[in-house]
């Protein structure tokens, strides 16, 4: 246990967590301490970089506060949010795919009717979106809970505007009894992930722009489906190929059309994964 070098530290500590009551913490920590090691030793660390580092994340825990989650961006950026979303949301073919889930979202967003408009004074072109919730036999899935939220034509969520007084662009809707949905809006535009902050400085250090494609947030939830998390996003972006944060999946994006008044309009049909029956256990 004395004159621990750098090839016999890592086991050690490793060691140290043989007394962990819960098995799955103590399965994450070894991994975690093994891959840590790993890569100091792979980059070679020098302690003037592991100082940069800690600060780095120092900046980065300063930077959170109830409006503002910096270490869910960095993960984002670093591509761990949606390796995690991927790994987690295997489902058939002919379901929805899963995408992340941001930053923006607010659980107390307004009710609305099918047919109203969430906008709520929100400034954009005006959009309108309906389409379908149902399951992969094509049954409707009526009175399926839909959150939708998306940015304005400046590119910002209502959460980024300090001045506003009430919520806009988001709303929480329910499909009807053929599982219908229906709602008017603005057209969601591409915007940059917030870089005012240490993601932002990580981002220019290594040459990454800071833009995401056009999207539409939706969070579907109905008893007996896996809670669906994703986007819809626009076809025509420039964006697409390169999202700050990794979500695009081609299977999410649709053509918003354009007509003769100048408005939008987009039809978008969502298939939920049933639950599948809990394993019961082996006696
Ligand atoms: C969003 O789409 O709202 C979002 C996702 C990840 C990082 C920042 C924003
Ligand atoms: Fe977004």
């Amino acid at each position: 246990m004395r004159n621990l070098d750098q090839h016999t530290i890592t086991q050690e500590v490793i060691d140290r967590l043989v007394d962990t009551p819960d098995p799955r913490l103590k399965e994450v920590f070894s991994s975690l301490i093994r891959h840590l090691h790993d890569f100091a030793r792979d980059v070679s660390l020098t302690e003037d970089e592991w100082a940069r580092g800690i600060a780095f994340l120092t900046a980065t825990g300063h930077k959170c506060d109830a409006k503002r989650q910096e270490f869910i961006l960095l993960s984002d950026v670093l591509g761990l949010s949606m390796l995690t979303v991927a790994m987690n949301n295997a489902k058939p073919p002919q379901c929805t795919e899963a995408t992340v889930f941001g930053p923006f979202f607010v659980d107390d967003a307004p009710h609305y009717d099918n047919g109203s408009d969430v906008a709520n004074g929100a400034a954009g072109e005006p959009c309108e979106v309906s389409g379908t919730i149902r399951d992969p036999e094509g049954r409707a899935v009526a009175g399926a809970k839909i959150d939708v939220w998306q940015a304005d034509a400046q590119g910002l969520y209502d959460v980024q505007r300090d001045e506003l007084d009430r919520p806009q662009a988001r709303g929480v809707l329910h499909a009807d009894s053929e599982g219908r949905y229906h709602f008017h809006s603005v057209l969601a535009e591409a915007y940059p992930i917030p870089t005012d902050g240490p993601v932002g400085e990580f981002l220019a250090a290594t040459g990454r722009h800071p833009w995401r494609p056009a999207h539409l947030h939706f969070r579907i939830e109905a008893p007996g489906y896996e809670t669906l998390v994703t986007h819809v996003f626009r076809e025509d972006d420039r964006w697409l190929d390169s999202d700050a944060v990794f979500g695009v999946r081609q299977s999410l994006i649709a053509p918003w059309v354009r007509r003769d008044d100048g408005s939008y309009s987009l039809r978008y049909d969502f298939v939920l994964n049933p639950e599948t029956a809990p394993v019961s256990q082996a006696r």
